[in-house]
């Protein structure tokens, strides 16, 4: 497929074009920085204005793309990951006006492109627990999409008008519009740097939920995402089978969960349920901290 992806040049997109590239697509990075990548070329455009927006989803995607001299193809699918991905790092407002703005102008484009799959980055953050002040329990164990969303900070607040935004798209449209609700991503090289710490300290891992989603495994999910047709809208929770601490599911409910409604038949593997990604879209994770760390 010939994809556009925004936000390519980040933590989780660099790994995601990656894999993408693996699995035979041509990619465009639409960034505010480069990606420097020797087999895909980054757009520099800012999301927040619609007029770069058309303009890069009307892009060739390569040098090469200019010698059919059949004129500009068009992208079959967009893969929207561009965003301020947390608090505390532009005012509340700046990051609710980028997320928010950047979301609408990306859809609306695809859209009146005739681009009829986007896949976007929405996050653990909309079911409040991660950016809450102070401590916030879930309202049941495992969290699954049908959760609450009802966050406090403005970056999780923006996560939960995208996914209204995108809904409300997908009516007007058909189109495939699938959200992701991505759990902490790990980067390889993060299980030795950051994950002995996590072994030493499990609170760390408390605000999400003791889960991880490795940035790879990621890639897998957006692949199944592309490979996916005819479900309209849908968010899918994204994660790996384990917890990123090494404690039994019962030991931590024992020292965090006392009193949460435990929703399913069996103590869970995990407390961020990946059940319906993998039902309705065949996702597998493939990598846990435990095949990298003895
Ligand atoms: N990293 C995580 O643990 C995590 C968890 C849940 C959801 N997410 C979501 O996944 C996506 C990717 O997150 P990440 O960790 O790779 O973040 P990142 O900051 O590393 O990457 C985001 C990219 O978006 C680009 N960008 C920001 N504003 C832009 C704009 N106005 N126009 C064009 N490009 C712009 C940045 O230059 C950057 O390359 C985000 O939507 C984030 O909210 C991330």
């Amino acid at each position: 497929m010939r994809i556009l992806f925004t936000g390519g040049s980040g933590k989780a997109g660099k790994h995601c074009i990656d894999y993408l590239l693996a699995q035979g697509h041509t990619l465009l990075n639409l960034d505010q920085v480069e990606l420097g990548h020797p087999r895909v070329l980054t757009r520099l455009a800012d999301i927040t204005d619609a007029g770069q927006v058309f303009d890069v989803m009307a892009s060739y995607a390569h040098y090469d793309e200019l010698e059919t001299g059949a004129g500009v193809p068009s992208f079959d699918a967009v893969v929207h990951f561009a965003a301020v991905p947390r608090l505390l790092m532009t005012s509340d407002n700046e990051c609710y006006r980028v997320n928010t703005m950047g979301t609408y102008n990306v859809i609306d484009a695809a859209i009146k492109m005739g681009i009829k799959k986007v896949i976007f980055a929405s996050s653990e953050t909309t079911y409040a627990v991660c950016f809450a002040d102070g401590e916030l329990k879930p309202e049941y164990l495992p969290i699954d999409e049908e959760h609450p969303t009802v966050p406090q900070d403005s970056y999780a607040m923006s996560k939960v008008v995208n996914e209204a935004t995108a809904k409300c798209f997908q009516r007007r449209s058909g189109i495939d519009i699938y959200g992701l609700r991505i759990n902490n991503v790990i980067e390889p090289h993060e299980y030795e740097a950051n994950f002995p710490a996590y072994m030493e300290n499990p609170d760390l891992r408390r605000r999400n939920i003791f889960s991880y989603i490795d940035a790879r495994d990621l890639g897998q999910m957006v692949q199944k995402c592309l490979e996916t047709d005819g479900l309209g809208y849908e968010v899918f929770n994204v994660s790996n089978d384990d917890h990123s601490v090494n404690l039994s599911s019962q030991d931590i409910i024992d020292r965090y969960y006392q009193g949460v409604p435990i929703k399913t038949p069996n103590v869970p593997d995990s407390f961020y349920s990946n059940e319906k990604a993998k039902r309705m879209l065949g996702y597998q994770p493939q990598h846990a901290w435990r095949d990298y760390l003895t």
